[in-house]
């Protein structure tokens, strides 16, 4: 089919088959296998990458569907000599233990600071309108779309916290 799709920062072909997922293209045509599949069906967050700066779950949506889109991957977010912030958190802070999640969490969590920056209210946000603070309730709310079998969850929101804090977020 005609056209490319943007993934970090390098333009690649779309696929010939129409019924390929994002996921899959990812995984098995770039050979980018960061992005993991968990469950396939958009309820473990395991495969999230972020699409022209917004985080979603890429075994649910085509990849033909992004001709012309830019996706970030957690392989273009950072590498094991230069870690991003978020990446090098997670280390510090023992945000994982298999791991298999891992690369969803930091993705969702990249897209969901800039969220909060934006000024997007979530569920546990106190009002609609001015600054959001930070609390582990917001971090817990906005990542509960990404599962983590090991239940790193504690060490996950800390994690993220601390880098929002680095970030200069307001926090509570
Ligand atoms: Fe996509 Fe689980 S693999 S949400
Ligand atoms: Fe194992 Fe999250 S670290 S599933």
């Amino acid at each position: 089919m005609d056209g490319s799709i943007d993934v970090n920062g390098t333009a690649h072909p779309v696929p010939d088959d129409p019924r390929v997922s994002l996921l899959d293209y990812l995984r098995h045509d770039l050979g980018l296998t960061g992005t993991k599949k968990g469950c396939d069906h958009g309820q473990c967050g395991a495969c999230t990458v972020i699409v022209n700066g917004q985080r979603i779950n890429s075994c649910l949506t085509l990849a033909v569907m992004h001709t012309g889109d830019s996706v970030t991957t957690i392989e273009g977010i950072g590498t094991p000599d230069q870690p991003s912030d978020l990446q090098r958190a997670f280390m510090a802070h023992d945000g994982f233990q298999c791991g298999y999640c891992t690369p969803g969490q930091i993705c969702s969590a990249q897209a969901m600071l800039d969220e909060i920056a934006q000024g997007w209210p979530s569920d546990a946000s106190p009002d609609l309108t001015g600054t959001i603070k930070i609390s582990d309730e917001e971090i817990r709310e906005r990542m509960s779309g990404n599962l983590c079998r090991c239940g790193a969850y504690a060490n996950i929101v800390a994690a993220i916290r601390a880098v929002a804090e680095e970030r200069g977020h307001e926090a509570v």
